[in-house]
């Protein structure tokens, strides 16, 4: 009767990780219960996730090829764009959200187009191997695009581009996908917590780091400023990830832009922590699992991007 905050399946996005082939479930060591899934797998995944109340899934995808600036992303026979279009054809009411970022597709793992070609690099004032904003909104637009034709009801940019929601949003609309929403991943983190993710989706950068894009763990201020361009350049939801590090962010989001859904990203590394220590007896798993996803609404999520969503939703019955 008195208790504040209430959690459901209705509140998770269950993230899927879709691969080449049929009748694939390859399972991702550091992330037990998570498989690469080919599209026929991803389609029982999809509506298990649904008959347990899940509304939405995120969808990443593991490219067949990697080339310097992820093409496959953008191809209307990509693994994700194929995925999407099934999984709307088995399951229409669930909610498809497809992360729109290039480093699983990039040969070089990273987020968006490189400044590279030695003395004939494109800007001779910034490193060999930097990451070009600009250039890299492009390829964003060609992805984002490319999702919403295959039938995707929210595109999710994950690589803290500056410009990309202005960038896709123009381009979406341009393309008469006005429809199509936009779940920006307003503040995330330069965070040790996406490892087993990496292996998940095979997209670590094969050298360097993401810091000149992805926010220092010790800025919360600068989450206001980052979710503020967001909301001006028309995010339709802001995002806080990770999440259990940044709790304190979620809620500073939550009051400051109370108009706007917001999502957290319950991500790879809280995840694998929990199932191995559950693994090792250390800790009850169901407990830790629905304490730490209340701990995530109580902060001001509306939304639990979760790896546990299957189970918690089942728990939840
Ligand atoms: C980048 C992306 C990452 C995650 C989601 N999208 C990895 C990164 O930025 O290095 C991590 C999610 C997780 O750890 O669960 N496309």
């Amino acid at each position: 009767m008195v208790r504040e905050t209430s959690l459901a399946a209705d509140d998770f996005v269950y993230p899927l990780f879709v691969t080449h082939g049929r009748g694939v479930r390859k399972p991702i060591a550091s992330m037990p219960g998570v498989c690469q899934l080919s599209v026929d797998q991803s389609i029982a995944e999809a509506e298990l996730a649904a008959s347990l109340g899940v509304p939405a899934v995120l969808l990443f995808g593991i490219p067949a090829s990697k080339d310097p600036i992820g093409k496959e992303n953008f191809s209307p026979h990509g693994v994700v764009a194929q995925a999407v279009r099934a999984i709307k054809q088995a399951v229409p009411a669930l909610v498809v959200i497809t992360d729109v970022c290039l480093c699983e597709y990039t040969d070089h793992g990273h987020c968006g187009v490189l400044n590279t070609g030695g003395e004939e690099r494109p800007h001779p004032r910034l490193p060999e191997g930097y990451l070009l904003n600009d250039e890299t909104l492009d390829v964003l637009d060609r992805v984002a695009v490319a999702h919403a034709e295959a039938g995707a009801d929210v595109v999710a940019p994950s690589g803290m581009i500056d410009g990309m929601v202005r960038s896709i949003r123009t381009a979406l609309d341009a393309a008469n996908f006005a429809h199509v929403g936009i779940l920006s991943y307003s503040a995330k983190y330069a965070s040790s917590f996406y490892g087993p993710f990496r292996e998940a989706a095979e997209g670590g950068p094969r050298f360097g780091d993401r810091k000149t894009h992805q926010m220092d763990p010790a800025n919360a201020r600068e989450a206001l400023r980052e979710a503020e361009r967001d909301v001006a350049e028309g995010a339709d939801m802001l995002m806080v990830k990770p999440a259990l590090a940044y709790l304190d962010v979620i809620r500073l989001l939550r009051d400051r832009f109370g108009s706007h859904p917001l999502a957290a990203y319950n991500v790879s590394g809280e995840y694998a922590m929990i199932k191995a220590a559950a693994a090792n007896g250390w800790i009850d798993e169901r407990a830790a699992v629905l304490e730490t996803l209340t701990a995530i609404k109580r902060a001001g999520a509306d939304i639990i991007i979760t790896y546990h969503a299957k189970e918690a939703a089942q728990w939840l019955k």
